[in-house]
C-alpha cells in the first residue's frame, strides 16, 4: 500500500486569454506538488474555477502540464499517453451522447470504438447495481440527467480501470443513486487509487481518505477527509421555496438568529445550520409560516460553495497560502462574505449548469 502511484512535482499548467491568446496567459495551476501513494482516495475541493477539473485532467494525461514533472507509476503521460490512457479513466460531466441512441447501443459503440479492453459484462453489472438495466432499451433523449450521470459511470468504468479520476460523478444523482455508487465503488475498486471532485462532504468522506484544497490553482490546504466537517462552519443547508419573493430583510425580520447564514434570492431562501440543533430550530421557525412555503430540502452543505460554509480560521490560512505565494487575495474574508451575503443574496449560489439538449 505505500508504493507511490502518483507524484506531482511543481506542476503549472496556463491556459491563453480569450481575448489576447497570444499575449496573455492566465495561470490556472501553479507550483502544483503531491504525492499519491497506491490505494489512496483522494478529493479534490475548491471554489469554482480554482483549477479542480484543469488538475485532474493534467492527472489523466488529456492536458499537458507547461512545467513541472508528473509521474503515473513512473511514467510520464507525456511519453506513454497510451500507457496512461489504459490503466486510468477520466469521468467527466462533458462527455455527450449521441441522443437517438439506446443505452445499450451507447455501450457498444464505447465498447467496439474507445475500449477494446473493456469489459461489457462489468458495464451490466454496474448498471444492476444502480438500478438502471431497465433502461438498456431506452434512448438517450429520454434519460434524466440522473440516468446520463449514471451512463457515463457505466462508460468510464467498463475498462476496469486501475486508477480512477472521477469528476463531479455525482452531481445529478438522487440519494439512493449516491449510495449504490458509493457501495458499488467500496466493493470493486477497495484498492484502486482514486482522485474525485465532489461537492457533497458526506460522499467525500465516504469515498476518499484525504483532501487537497485548491484556491487560484495553488493548493492552500491538504488533509485527511474525516477533518473536513471540523472546517466547517456549517453541515446543513434548508433550501426553502417561498409563496412569495422576500427580501433579505424581511427574511431576517423572521428569522432575526439568522441573519448571517442565509442567503436570499428571490422565492428561493437558502438558510445554513451549524448542528442539528440550529437545523430543528430553523425548522421549528419555518413551521410557523407554513402557509408561505411552497416545499423545503435539508442537504448537506455543497462543498462548491466552499469559501461560505469554511471556519473564519480555515479562511485565513487559505488567505496567508496564497499570499505566500505572492497572489492577491482573491478568497473572501469572513466580513466581506457576510457583506456579500447582505447586499446579494445571490452571488455565491451555484453556477446554473447549461443543459445541454
Ligand atoms: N480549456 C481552457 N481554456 C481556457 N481556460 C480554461 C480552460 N479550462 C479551464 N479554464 C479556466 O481555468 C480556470 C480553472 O478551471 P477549472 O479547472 O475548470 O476549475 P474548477 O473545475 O475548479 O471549477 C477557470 O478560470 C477556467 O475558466
Ligand atoms: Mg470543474
Amino acid at each position: 500500500m505505500s508504493e507511490k502511484e502518483i507524484i506531482a512535482k511543481s506542476i503549472s499548467k496556463k491556459f491563453p486569454q480569450k481575448f489576447f491568446p497570444k499575449i496573455s496567459y492566465m495561470e490556472v495551476l501553479r507550483d502544483i506538488t503531491f504525492e499519491i501513494k497506491k490505494g489512496q482516495k483522494v478529493a479534490l475541493i475548491g471554489g469554482n474555477g480554482s483549477g479542480k477539473t484543469t488538475l485532474l485532467k493534467t492527472l489523466a494525461g488529456i492536458y499537458f502540464p507547461d512545467q513541472g514533472k508528473l509521474e503515473i507509476r513512473g511514467i510520464n503521460p507525456i511519453d506513454y499517453p497510451e500507457k496512461i490512457a489504459k490503466i486510468t479513466s477520466l469521468i467527466s460531466p462533458s462527455l455527450d451522447f449521441q441522443r437517438k441512441l439506446t443505452l445499450r447501443q451507447t455501450l457498444k459503440f464505447f465498447y467496439n470504438i474507445l475500449y477494446p479492453h473493456g469489459d461489457m459484462d462489468f458495464a451490466l453489472s454496474i448498471l444492476k447495481e444502480m438500478h438502471m438495466l431497465h433502461m438498456l432499451d431506452k434512448r438517450l433523449e429520454g434519460f434524466s440527467e440522473g440516468q446520463k450521470a449514471i451512463t457515463r459511470i457505466a462508460i468510464g468504468l467498463m475498462k476496469q480501470p486501475e486508477i480512477l479520476f472521477l469528476d463531479e460523478v455525482t452531481t445529478g444523482l438522487d440519494i439512493n443513486r449516491k449510495e449504490d455508487l458509493i457501495t458499488f465503488i467500496h466493493d470493486n475498486f477497495k484498492d484502486n487509487t482514486i482522485v474525485m471532485v465532489d461537492h457533497d462532504p458526506v460522499v467525500v468522506e465516504r469515498i476518499c481518505d484525504s483532501y487537497i484544497l485548491l484556491s487560484q490553482g495553488i493548493i492552500v490546504k491538504q488533509g485527511k477527509a474525516k477533518d473536513i466537517p471540523n472546517e466547517l462552519a456549517y453541515k446543513y443547508e434548508v433550501r426553502t421555496l417561498m409563496k412569495k419573493r422576500y427580501s433579505y430583510d424581511e427574511i431576517v425580520m423572521l428569522f432575526p438568529d439568522q441573519a448571517d447564514d442565509v442567503l436570499v434570492d428571490g422565492h428561493v431562501v437558502y438558510f445554513r445550520a451549524a448542528n442539528e440543533d440550529e437545523l430543528y430550530s430553523i425548522i421549528e421557525r419555518l413551521k410557523l409560516i407554513t402557509n408561505d412555503i411552497v416545499r423545503y430540502v435539508v442537504s448537506t452543505v455543497d462543498l462548491e460553495n466552499i469559501y461560505l460554509a469554511l471556519k473564519p480560521n480555515a479562511i485565513k490560512q487559505i488567505r496567508n497560502a496564497e499570499t505566500k505565494k505572492g497572489l492577491p487575495n482573491k478568497t473572501p474574508t469572513i466580513e466581506e462574505l457576510q457583506e456579500i451575503i447582505k447586499m446579494f443574496g445571490i452571488m455565491i449560489l451555484p453556477e446554473k449548469r447549461k443543459n445541454k439538449k
